[in-house]
Order: structure tokens, then C-alpha cells, then sequence
């Protein structure tokens, strides 16, 4: 195979360490060199690309979305097909989706169904977490199998009891006792479900329907309580915990606690909850931001960009739920607690933390990198390879051009969706190029991948973690 080269110069190169003037050079899939401005210029190369006064980024990973995954009723709206696009406009190079139990079933099945799912679709690399519904030896003995195909994380929930997705202490227990045992890591979505359904009966007898009772009936508490007691978990049966979209202040306190304390605990937010307050619920179409755990207050927002500016938290991911308009409203029949959870937000992401987080002072260029590109690629198994632009890792990467200012709207974006939760916001820059493993993706903002280009990654957890 001939050897292709790109040449990117003059832009400002970042890594989560740092930024500075570089070029860069590609060579097939991989980064060949990072290098002082000028080093290359003799070289003859296959492609050149002048990045001046452009931001270049590691490609970014989102390792929460679920594409084509039955939820409540209905099903998400991006498959990999539509979902790795817009996850391309997005700057991203690499998604990790998930593969769900069939309550009774093999996960293992479902993983090699997923994959068939994603076979010649993908524009860019994509992996797998589990989601374990089930807890009896069965399901647990197929976990090492698990981690043995490079899926070595797997969410379950201490919530959706009526959904019957809830995974109960002693459940929690025998995951945490597997997970110690032969080293994967458990994602655990936080809302004590007791506390939810007491509320959730209250406003209903009350015949609170609307949107904005979603947040009343899930209140800051229930995702505190239950946090709390996965730390108490994990206290009597220590094994590697991340803990998926915090949405409250004082999770980030309670984190930090348990990991002062020694515990091998981790945590992501989410774009929307670093954007958003409950107030989107009181919108005449407040139903399409009911997501789980549900958008909170500016005083919650605030805290969060601060714990994700010093580290306390470790990656913002999108959660990327959307669900068809139509049947939303079909569902859901006027009734918060029918709606479909989940909101779309794959593409916003990179735009969003570019103008809200840094734009607005909150987050440096490096501190963005670590949360949507370094961090994941660390936690979920694919560091070096992955979340850099080290000599040796795949030529992923992003070319942002922070010039030019435009309006975010469903419309203007690839998302398989005609509600965009940012709608009307105001955005600094734009993704001009995004390559994958020393492929285009996109050019100048036009689309040029192909379908299959992406390929599933294998993860092996580091020992850090
Ligand atoms: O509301 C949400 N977050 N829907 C997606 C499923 C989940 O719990 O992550
Ligand atoms: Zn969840
Ligand atoms: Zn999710």
C-alpha cells in the first residue's frame, strides 16, 4: 500500500497538557511527528493542509450515546449510520454506544447483533459498554467474556424499576464482586428510585402533568442518595466506578469525598446539564428536554463548569438520547412521566464547550481536550491509541476554525432530529476538518467519509483506572 501523507502547518496544536504552535505530520493512519513551526517545509507530502490561526485538536471521544436503543416505548434516533455523521460535525472521531441485556437474555448476543447493526455503517471508530439488566450467575459469568472482547465497562441503573432496568444492592453487590475480580469498570446511572416514585406518585395525585414536574418528581436528592449509597457499595466490595451524568452540585463534593478517601471512583457530566436549567421544561415544548437525571439550576450549572475546570470532574460526554419528535408527543399524551427520556446533543458538544466553557472564560483549550478527548480515551481503554497527537497515536483529530459567529438550529446541523436542545444559541467558530485515522472525514466543512471507514476498538482498561 503507498504510503499517504498529510502535512498540517501553522495551526495551534492542543493536547490536554498544553497548546502551542505545531505542525504535524500524518503518515497513513497514524501521527508521524509533532513539530517546531517550519520543521517540515522541504517534505514532499501526499496533502497539505494550512491550519493558520486554527485551533488542532485530538479527535474527540464520546463515550455515552446510544444509538438505535429501545427505550420507554420508543427507540433512539441515530443509528450508525446518521449518528456517526453528525458525531463527525461534531468533531468527534471515536463513540462508544451500548449494548443492552435482553432482560433474560445474553448481553453477548446482543453485543455481536450491535455489531452486525454497525457493520459497513460507521464514518468513524466506535466501541461498545455493556447494560446489564440481569444480575443471576448467568449474566455475571458472561462479564469476563465481556472484558475478553474489549468491552470492559457496563452501566446498569439503580432506577426505571416500571421499565424494569433497576439493578437492586445485592445486584450492585455481585457486579461490584465480578468487576473486582477480573477488572472492568461499572458506569452506574444515579437516581434513587424509591425517593423518584414517592414524588412521582405526589405530583400525579396532584395531576401535575406538565413538563416541568419531570424535575420536581426527580429531585437533586434522589441522584445525591444514590450516589451516596453506590459509594457505600463500593466501600464493602471495592472495584473501579464511573459514575454517568451528574447533574447536581453536591455530587461533585461527594465524589471528591470518596476519592480522597482512596476509592477508584470516576465522573462525567453532560453538555446539557453545563447549558441548560429546568426552566427549558416550562417551554411550550418543555417535553423534548426531559432527559434522566433532568436538567437542573444555574446555581448546579455553575459548580459543575467549576468542578470540570480543576478536575474534580473527569469527562463531559453528550448522553446522546434523542427520540422521535412525534412519538414523544404521541407518548407521552400530555404526561411528563410517559415521555421517552433522552435528548440528542452528539453534535453541539465540541461547539457548545468551545463557546460556553473556554469562549466564556471557564475552561482552558487544554482543559477541553482532557474532558471530551484525553480523559475518556484514558478511563475507557484507549490511551495512547487514542485522545492525544503524540507521534504513534491514530491520526484523529479535529481542525477547529474559531473565527466567524453562527446560530445553532436543528436545521443547520446533521443530527437525525428536528429538535436541537440549543436551538438559537450563539456559537463561536466552527469544525472545518475532522480526519480519522488519516482519513477525511470532513473537508472544509463538507462530508467526504465513507460508510465502514470506522472500526469497532477494542479497549483494555489501563491499571490506573
Ligand atoms: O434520559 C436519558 N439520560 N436517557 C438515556 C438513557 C440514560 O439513562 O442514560
Ligand atoms: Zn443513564
Ligand atoms: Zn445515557
Amino acid at each position: 500500500m503507498k504510503t499517504q501523507t498529510i502535512l498540517i502547518t501553522g495551526g495551534i496544536v492542543v493536547n490536554d497538557s498544553g497548546m502551542g504552535y505545531a505542525d504535524l505530520l500524518i503518515e497513513n493512519e497514524k501521527v508521524k511527528a509533532q513539530a517546531l513551526p517550519g520543521t517540515f517545509k522541504d517534505l514532499h507530502v501526499d496533502v497539505s493542509i494550512d491550519a493558520t490561526d486554527k485551533f488542532v485538536l485530538p479527535g474527540l471521544i464520546d463515550p455515552h450515546v446510544h444509538f438505535n436503543s429501545p427505550f420507554m416505548g420508543s427507540k433512539t434516533i441515530h443509528d450508525y449510520d446518521n449518528g456517526t455523521i453528525a458525531a463527525a460535525f461534531g468533531g468527534i472521531t471515536t463513540i462508544i454506544d451500548f449494548s443492552t441485556q435482553p432482560k433474560g437474555g445474553s448481553l453477548l448476543e446482543n453485543l455481536n447483533q450491535k455489531e452486525e447493526e454497525a457493520h459497513g455503517k460507521a464514518y468513524i471508530d466506535w466501541s461498545m459498554h455493556g447494560i446489564i439488566l440481569d444480575t443471576d450467575p448467568k449474566a455475571l459469568a458472561e462479564i469476563p467474556q465481556l472484558i475478553d472482547k474489549g468491552v470492559p465497562t457496563y452501566k446498569c441503573f439503580t432506577t426505571y424499576r416500571h421499565a424494569d432496568r433497576m439493578t437492586d444492592d445485592q445486584g450492585m453487590l455481585r457486579i461490584l464482586e465480578t468487576t473486582a475480580r477480573y477488572g472492568g469498570m461499572l458506569m452506574v446511572h444515579c437516581e434513587d428510585d424509591a425517593i423518584i416514585e414517592y414524588h412521582l406518585n405526589q405530583e400525579l395525585a396532584a395531576k401535575h402533568y406538565d413538563s416541568i414536574y419531570h424535575a420536581r418528581s426527580r429531585p437533586a436528592s434522589a441522584e445525591n442518595e444514590a450516589i451516596k449509597r453506590v459509594i457505600a457499595l463500593m466501600r464493602e466490595c471495592t472495584a473501579p466506578v464511573y459514575i454517568v451524568h451528574t447533574s447536581t452540585a453536591e455530587s461533585v463534593d461527594i465524589i471528591e469525598e470518596a476519592r480522597q478517601a482512596g476509592l477508584p471512583i470516576h465522573s462525567e457530566t453532560c453538555t446539557h446539564y453545563l447549558a441548560l436549567t429546568e426552566e427549558a421544561l416550562k417551554l411550550e415544548n418543555g417535553y423534548y428536554f426531559i432527559c434522566s437525571p433532568p436538567l437542573r439550576t444555574q446555581r448546579d450549572i455553575d459548580y459543575l463548569w467549576r468542578a470540570a475546570a480543576d478536575g474534580r470532574i473527569e469527562v463531559v460526554s453528550s448522553d446522546d438520547a434523542g427520540m422521535p419528535s412525534q412519538e414523544r408527543i404521541k407518548l407521552g399524551k400530555g404526561r411528563f412521566d410517559k415521555i421517552t427520556n433522552g435528548m440528542p446533543g452528539i453534535e453541539p458538544r465540541l461547539s457548545i464547550m468551545f463557546t460556553e466553557g473556554y469562549g466564556k472564560g471557564k475552561i482552558s483549550l487544554p482543559r477541553l481536550v482532557a474532558l471530551t478527548s484525553t480523559n475518556p480515551a484514558k478511563l475507557f481503554g484507549m490511551y495512547p491509541d487514542k485522545g492525544n497527537l503524540f507521534p504513534g497515536a491514530d491520526a484523529d483529530l479535529v481542525i477547529y476554525n474559531p473565527k466567524g459567529k453562527w446560530t445553532m438550529r436543528a436545521s443547520n446541523l446533521h443530527m437525525n432530529d428536528d429538535f436541537c436542545p440549543f436551538e438559537g444559541w450563539k456559537i463561536n467558530g466552527h469544525v472545518e476538518t475532522v480526519i480519522s485515522r488519516g482519513q477525511f472525514v470532513i473537508k472544509n466543512g463538507e462530508l467526504v467519509g465513507k460508510p465502514g471507514h470506522g472500526k469497532r476498538v477494542i479497549r483494555k482498561l489501563l491499571d490506573a483506572v
